[in-house]
């Protein structure tokens, strides 16, 4: 008698209306989510690992994640960037254990095992034992043993790492439109001007639909729509990469219309004004008009040039129900002290306790908790028709999360 007969739960069929529906069970199955750590993570994309100018010398270091995996990014003697699972070929024990650190090697503190900032192994303490006695066989190879490699590039800046040879280069997995859109915002010089991150209690999912979904933006976060700062009757859109899973949703701040159905958002409070009201001050960054563009980058990975507010967003899954969300603001290298100042300030926009971006923290973990216990039942998303496609004109659209459900169901088999 086998008691155990039965007890997996059956394999998770998509509804058959497609990307417009979304089983809740996704971001509550541990078989699902180990899956994704195999067919995504460690499938044929490319990872945010993290940004060149954070590693701008000669053994310079700084830790990365590709899912649950640890990563160190290091930086040569020759200038040359490497990715490596933060891994000790010898008993598997994290090598680099701070957050970012400079060295002409890396040495596991276990057994002293030491590498190369390219992640050959280079030295094993004891190899020839002690007194004549103990240490490694006479044909043990250092040459033959390393921290594992992932192929990294990088673009406009972004240091990008994959583990499959299946992985087209970055371009090409970005399309035309994704990466004219990164060198727009990012394709110069640029500085970091501060970083954090926070916890977030949901699935990592539920952060990637979050932010593609312009339908919210100005409906949860009052703020917005309060100040006029982003609403969807501005002139804007959603635009697709030709796969659907990545997406630039973009506004022109100019073109306000002040639509009637904003009278019936219950959330909008016209009456209000801004004690400090330069929080809202801008200067004209580009001539496309463009004020607002938040750009997704699959699986985990999004770039925001709202107003003056340029960062790139990375987040990764720290458990089923938790992902880290790390916020890196920028500003441009040839920025004077006063475009500094306002990047700076209008960093309190978004964040983990951004004036508009709060909400973001905790919608999410509403959503983990109101569908427990559902996991048969699914989400509805219907805003801007059933399809994958691009949006030109409106941002009254679930388009975006609808491609990213495409992307997700083609690389999981789903
Ligand atoms: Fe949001």
């Amino acid at each position: 008698m086998d008691m155990f007969v039965g007890s997996e739960p059956a394999p998770l069929i998509w509804p058959e209306a497609g990307v417009s529906r979304v089983p809740f069970r996704l971001f509550a199955d541990p078989a699902i989510y180990a899956e994704e750590q195999r067919r995504i993570f460690r499938g044929p994309i490319w990872n945010f690992l993290c940004l060149e100018i954070e590693i701008p010398n000669a053994g310079d270091w700084r830790l990365g994640v590709v899912g649950e995996t640890p990563i160190v990014i290091t930086r040569d003697e020759h200038g040359e960037i490497h990715a490596l699972v933060n891994r000790c070929a010898h008993k598997g024990a994290l090598v680099c254990l701070q957050q970012r650190g400079n060295a002409k090697a890396l040495t596991c503190v276990y057994h002293s095992w030491t590498y190369s900032l390219a992640g050959q192994l280079q030295s094993v303490a004891f190899r020839h034992g002690l007194r004549g006695k103990g240490g490694m066989p006479d044909d043990f190879d250092i040459s033959s043993h390393r921290m594992q490699k992932l192929r990294i590039e990088t673009f406009c800046g972004i240091v990008f790492g994959t583990f499959s040879d299946a992985t087209p280069p970055v371009e090409d997995f970005l399309g035309g439109t994704m990466a004219q859109m990164i060198r727009r915002n990012l394709g110069r010089p640029y500085r970091l001007l501060g970083v954090h991150s926070q916890m977030i209690h949901n699935n990592w999912k539920l952060y990637a639909e979050n932010v593609r979904d312009s339908y919210h933006a100005t409906l949860l976060h009052t703020f917005y729509t309060t100040f006029k700062v982003n609403r969807l009757d501005m002139d804007g859109g959603m635009l697709l990469s030709d796969c659907g899973r990545h997406s630039i949703s973009y506004a022109k701040r100019s073109t306000l219309q002040q639509a009637d159905e904003y009278k019936t958002v219950h959330s909008a409070q016209y009456g209000n004004a801004l004690h400090g009201p330069h929080l809202l001050e801008s200067f004209t960054e580009f001539d496309d008009g463009i004020t607002h563009v938040i750009q997704t980058v699959f699986p985990t990975m999004a770039v925001q040039h709202t107003l003056n507010s340029l960062a790139v967003r990375f987040f990764t899954p720290r458990g089923l129900d938790k992902t880290e969300l790390f916020w890196m603001y920028l500003g441009y290298a040839d920025d004077d002290e006063a475009k500094t100042r306002m990047r700076t300030r209008q960093s309190n926009l978004t964040g983990s306790a951004g004036l508009v971006s709060l909400e973001d923290g905790c919608i999410n973990e509403f959503v983990q908790r109101g569908t427990r216990g559902s996991e048969d039942v699914q989400a509805v998303l219907e805003m801007g028709g059933r399809d994958v496609g691009s949006s030109d004109g409106s941002r009254a659209t679930e388009t975006a999360i609808r491609g990213f459900w495409q992307g997700y169901r083609s690389l999981m088999g789903l």
